[in-house]
C-alpha cells in the first residue's frame, strides 16, 4: 500500500541520481516559465521542491524571495546545494538524519531558503503566505482521498497565484501505485490549463490568502 510520506523519504535517497532528463522535462519547464510570463510576484513557496530543478529556474527569472519545502532530507539537501546555499559537512550529516531544519542565504536578488518539512507539518504552525505557490509533479502523487485538502492548503498559502504541473492525460493500462490522475479544475478552483507536451498540463489558479 502506497504511503506518501514513507515512500518519498525512501525514494528521495536516490531520486536525483536516478533522474533522467527527458524532452518532457524541457517542455514542462518551458511551459511553466511561459505560464508565469507577465505575472507579478515577489515571493515564491515551492512545495515538493525535490532536488531544486524548478526552484533553480524560477530564481533566475526575476528577483524573488524563494522558500522550497520537501519532507525528504536527501532532496532538501540537494535543493539547497543547487540553489547555492552552503553548509558544512557536519551540518550535512545531521540534516540527512532529520527533518524540520531550514537553511537560508541572503542574496541581492532575494532570500533563498530550503526547509525540510512536509506541507502538512509546515502549515501546522501559522506561516506567512507567498505571492506564488508552486507544486510541480506533486499533486499527481497525492492519493484521491487527500489531494483536495492538499490543493486547498496550497491555495491558502498563496496571496496571488498557484501553479501546478502534472501528468494529467489518461494512458492505457495500469499506472504505478504512486501516480494518480486527478480532475485538476475541480480540486484547484478556477484555473487555466496550458499543455506542456502531449500528456502534461500546467495549471495556474488563484490563491486564497488575503
Ligand atoms: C516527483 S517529485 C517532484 C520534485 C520536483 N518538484 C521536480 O519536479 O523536480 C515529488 C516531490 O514531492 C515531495 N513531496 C511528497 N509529499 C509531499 C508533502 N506532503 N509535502 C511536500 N512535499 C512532498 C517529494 O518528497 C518529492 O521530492
Amino acid at each position: 500500500m502506497y504511503d506518501p510520506e514513507t515512500y518519498w523519504i525512501e525514494r528521495g535517497k536516490t531520486y536525483e541520481e536516478r533522474f533522467v532528463r527527458r524532452a518532457a522535462h524541457a517542455s514542462q519547464e518551458e511551459a511553466i516559465l511561459a505560464a508565469l510570463e507577465g505575472k507579478g510576484y515577489r515571493s515564491i513557496l515551492e512545495v515538493g521542491c525535490g532536488f531544486g530543478r524548478i526552484g533553480a529556474l524560477l530564481i533566475k527569472k526575476v528577483p524573488v524571495d524563494y522558500l522550497g519545502i520537501d519532507p525528504s532530507p536527501d532532496q532538501a539537501i540537494a535543493a539547497a546545494k543547487r540553489l547555492g546555499i552552503d553548509f558544512t559537512p557536519e551540518e550535512e550529516v545531521s540534516f540527512r538524519a532529520s527533518t524540520g531544519w531550514e537553511v537560508t542565504r541572503e542574496t541581492r536578488a532575494g532570500t533563498r531558503a530550503i526547509r525540510c518539512v512536509s506541507l502538512e507539518d509546515f502549515v501546522a504552525e501559522p506561516q506567512a503566505a507567498a505571492d506564488l505557490v508552486v507544486a510541480v509533479e506533486v499533486l499527481m502523487h497525492q492519493p484521491p482521498e487527500t489531494v483536495g485538502a492538499f490543493a486547498e492548503t496550497l491555495r491558502r498559502q498563496s496571496r496571488r497565484y498557484v501553479l501546478t504541473a502534472d501528468w494529467d492525460v489518461p494512458v492505457a493500462g495500469r499506472i504505478a501505485p504512486w501516480n494518480f490522475l486527478h480532475d485538476y479544475p475541480s480540486i484547484l478552483g478556477p484555473v487555466k490549463r496550458t499543455a506542456a507536451g502531449p500528456r502534461q498540463g500546467v495549471y495556474v489558479g488563484r490563491g486564497l490568502a488575503r
